[in-house]
Parts: C-alpha cells; sequence; structure tokens
C-alpha cells in the first residue's frame, strides 16, 4: 500500500500529477495533497474541512456509517458499561489500559493537583455577577499559564505530561467555582478523600452547614456522560487546542482556546440550546409545529441535538445516553415533563423525509441535558460539563501532536475574493 497512487489530470494544461496514497489502520484513505500546491500550481478548497484530514492520530477512530466509536481501539459501549472516566482519561493519554498500580498512581497524582491557587480564587471573584460560567471557565484555565511556570516549556516531555495532569484535575475545581460565584455561595475545596466525579459534585453541591446526602445514581450517571464526552477525535475544539498546539503556543492557552471553541451551540454549546428548544416547544403536541419550522430554512431554526458532521447512520453515544436518560430519571424519582416532549420530537422527526434524506439523528447532546438537569446542574453549566470531560481528549492530542515529527505550525490558504491591485487615492480625492 505504501506505494499506491492517485493521478490527478489537469485536462488544460495536460498534465498529470501523482498524488501519494495514506492509509491508516481503520477507515478511509486519503491522498497526501502537502506538495500538491508545488507540483501543480493548484491548492485544495475544503471550507469546514469536510473532507481533509489534519493530521495522523492514534486516539480515537469513529465510522460514521456504521455508527462505531472506539478509544484506542475499546469500543464506547464497553468503557461505558465498564470503565471509569478517570481510567478512560488514563487510556486516552497513554494507549493503554492502566495495571492497577498505575491507575492508583494515577488517581493519586490527579487528586493532589485538584487545588486552585487562592490568588486564582480571587481573580475568580473579579468576574461580574452574572458572568456566563464558560466565560469564567475559558478565563480561568487560560489564567492557568500565569501560575505554573513550571510547566510551561513545552520541550520538556514531563513538563508536558505535568500541565496535561494538572489541567484534568483542576477543571472541576475551576468549574465548580464558576458555578458557586453564579449562585454566590463559597467555594467548597476539593476533598482529597473522594474520587474524581463525587469530589466535583461535592465541589458544586455541598454547603458549610451540613452534609451532601448525594444519590450513587447521580455521581455514576455523571461518570457515564463524561466517559461518553471524553473525546471525538478532530472536532472542532479538538482541532482548535492543535492549531493553537501548532503555534508552539503553552498548554493552558492551547485548552483555553478549545473551550471557547467548545462554547459554539453548533458544537458543545448544544446541550444547553437542546433543553432551551425543549422548554420553548412545551409540550409533545407543539411538536410537529417545531419541525415544520427546523425543515423551513428562512426560518433560522435547526432542531438542537439533531445532525452530526461524521455520523450519518447513528450516533453510538446518544444510544446509551437515551437509555441512560429513562433509568436516571427512574432511579432519581424525576418526573420530567421535557423528557416526553424529547422523545415525541425524536419520533416525529425520524419519520419525516427530510431528517431521513439528511441522515439526521439524535446525537449525544439531544439527551444529556435532560439527564443533567436531573442531576440538578443548570443549563449554563451543561457546556461546562463537556468541557471537563472533553479535556482529557484535548490534552491527549496534544500530548500526542507534541510527540509528533510530523506536526507543523497550521496556516490553511485562502480563495482571495478581494479588490484587486489598485492605487491608493488620498482623502481630498475620494
Ligand atoms: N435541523 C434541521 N436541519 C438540519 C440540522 C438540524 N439540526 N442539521 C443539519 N440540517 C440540514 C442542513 O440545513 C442541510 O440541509 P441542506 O442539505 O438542505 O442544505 C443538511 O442538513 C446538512 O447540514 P450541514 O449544516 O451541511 O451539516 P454539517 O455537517 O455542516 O453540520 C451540525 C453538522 C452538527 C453542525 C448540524 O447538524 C447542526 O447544526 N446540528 C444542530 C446543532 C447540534 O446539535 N450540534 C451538536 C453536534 S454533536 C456534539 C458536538 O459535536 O459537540
Amino acid at each position: 500500500m505504501a506505494d499506491q497512487t492517485v493521478q490527478l489530470t489537469d485536462s488544460a494544461a495536460n498534465k498529470s500529477t501523482a498524488l501519494p496514497v495514506v492509509t491508516g489502520s481503520l477507515g478511509d484513505p486519503a491522498l497526501d495533497i502537502a506538495k500538491l500546491n508545488k507540483e501543480t500550481g493548484y491548492f485544495t478548497f475544503d471550507p469546514g474541512f469536510v473532507s481533509t484530514a489534519s493530521t495522523r492520530s492514534a486516539i480515537t477512530f469513529i465510522d460514521g456509517d456504521k455508527g462505531v466509536l472506539l478509544y484506542r481501539g475499546y469500543p464506547i459501549e464497553q468503557l461505558a458499561k465498564q470503565s471509569s472516566f478517570l481510567e478512560v482519561a488514563y487510556l486516552l493519554i497513554n494507549g493503554e489500559l492502566p495495571t492497577a498500580a498505575q491507575f492508583g498512581a494515577f488517581d493519586d497524582e490527579v487528586t493532589h493537583h485538584t487545588m486552585m491557587h487562592e490568588s486564582l480564587r480571587h481573580f475568580l471573584n473579579g468576574f461580574r455577577y452574572d458572568a456566563h460560567p464558560m466565560a469564567m471557565l475559558c478565563g480561568s484555565v487560560a489564567t492557568l499559564s500565569a501560575f505554573y511556570h513550571d510547566t510551561l516549556d513545552i520541550a520538556d516531555p514531563e513538563q508536558r505530561r505535568l500541565a496535561a495532569l494538572r489541567l484534568i484535575a483542576k477543571m472541576p475545581t475551576l468549574a465548580a467555582a464558576a458555578y458557586r460565584f453564579s449562585i454566590d455561595w463559597p467555594v467548597r475545596y476539593p476533598r482529597n478523600n473522594l474520587e474524581y466525579v463525587t469530589r466535583f459534585l461535592h465541589m458544586m453541591f455541598e454547603v458549610p452547614s451540613e452534609p451532601l446526602q448525594l444519590s450513587p445514581v447521580a455521581a455514576k450517571a455523571l461518570d457515564l456522560l463524561f466517559i461518553l464526552h471524553a473525546d471525538h477525535e478532530q472536532n472542532a475544539s479538538t482541532s482548535t487546542v492543535r492549531l493553537v498546539g501548532s503555534t508552539g503556543a503553552n498548554p493552558y492557552a492551547c485548552v483555553a482556546a478549545g473551550i471557547a471553541a467548545l462554547w459554539g451551540p453548533a458544537h458543545g454549546g448544544a446541550n444547553e440550546a437542546v433543553l432551551k428548544m425543549l422548554g420553548e416547544i412545551g409540550t409533545a403536541d407543539n411538536v410537529s409545529k417545531a419541525v415544520e419550522k427546523a425543515k423551513d430554512k428562512n426560518s433560522g431554526f435547526r432542531l438542537m441535538g439533531f445532525g452530526h458532521r461524521v455520523y450519518k447512520n447513528f450516533d453510538p453515544r446518544a444510544t446509551i445516553i437515551r437509555e441512560m436518560c429513562h433509568k436516571v430519571l427512574a432511579d432519581l424519582g424525576v418526573n420530567d415533563p421535557l423528557l416526553d416532549v424529547a422523545m415525541k420530537l425524536e419520533e416525529v422527526a425520524l419519520k419525516d423525509p427530510y431528517f431521513v434524506e439528511r441522515k439526521l439523528y439524535p446525537n449525544v447532546d439531544f439527551y444529556s441535558g435532560i439527564i443533567y438537569k436531573a442531576l440538578k446542574i443548570p443549563t449554563e453549566m451543561f457546556t461546562v460539563m463537556f468541557a471537563i470531560a472533553r479535556t482529557a481528549g484535548w490534552v491527549a492530542h496534544w500530548l500526542e501532536q507534541h510527540n509528533d515529527k510530523d506536526t507543523k505550525i497550521g496556516r490553511p490558504r485562502q480563495i482571495y475574493t478581494g479588490a484587486t491591485n489598485r492605487d491608493y487615492v488620498p482623502l481630498d480625492k475620494r
């Protein structure tokens, strides 16, 4: 396969160019176009990178037609059933499942990097009273680079490892602090006798005056959601982390950029948007009207939580979440009318030719918001929850990028459509 090429023929110039074929261990082959411009004078044009592989990666594989998602080769269904978020984070970063000793050491290190510096806590208090927690998270993660100078030398593998670990460890602390700020509650420090997800839930909900009664169902559900959101190959936020990383920027700046990319409603912001949409639809009776509106291109309205750039059959994460959603609501004794709206919406859309023809299925975010709501996590925090989980993927990709000898600064080209060369006209002559 190494010497396979595809001939590109420029009939106008009567010239043929051989493009090398690049293959991975799974998935479609790619054409290596790195020398295309030099050899032919042409660029490629691919808005949204629909047909472009930006890197080699051994972390996550998706088969969008078959609804397959593998982390380091392990099917998401098996990890969801048998693993934990922290073990998945180890797997994504290191490539293999840990032994008990390796996991113990990793857990111990993460646990002992959960505190934030007191100055950072004071810094958070400087936000306006109604700051969105994603704004606070984005700002505070970037600010970590002003605190941890011992991990800014990205040429040092040990500093890179430590930075990655710090980001995984501190993200829940910063996220919970942003939430507590929004409700004017004092920050709770991380309790190191608890495991990752339970520790986060304590930082979110514990009050100083009494112990927190935490449902094991809640911790289990959140752990599962974190596993499902941990990585998704070269999605918009991960590609952002890699693009910023390609410049040699420090890891905190890279991940802050990833958080900014995640915030958009076409990406991680969709879980917040889904719940708002379900609330606006209100009852199952209004579902057909909403579906009609989503089909009308002039309405500017899309069904949030529907569609995916890569999955054109079903999103395997959505299948797992859908099942979990019913179980969590039953176990917690929550009767949420929005679930009825969501189920009706799914039923109507999946039968509608518009959605069938375009292969638009519920994605991971369609049901996650309903679970977060049942766990009493406020809507503005939904994308923050996604960010905590995706940090594992972001740092795994950032580490991989810095071990890849082919890494170059990311610098796409363009098709220029502006004015052609013209002469400056002095102000008094215009
Ligand atoms: N509702 C109605 N129509 C839709 C939707 C939707 N949710 N999604 C896509 N379409 C239509 C779109 O109008 C287009 O129609 P046509 O071919 O007639 O022009 C066709 O389907 C293809 O859409 P696209 O925008 O070219 O597809 P894309 O791959 O560029 O976008 C997407 C993928 C996820 C951004 C898009 O489906 C969308 O906006 N979905 C809603 C937001 C959402 O749920 N995002 C979360 C994605 S999963 C989690 C994550 O990645 O963070």
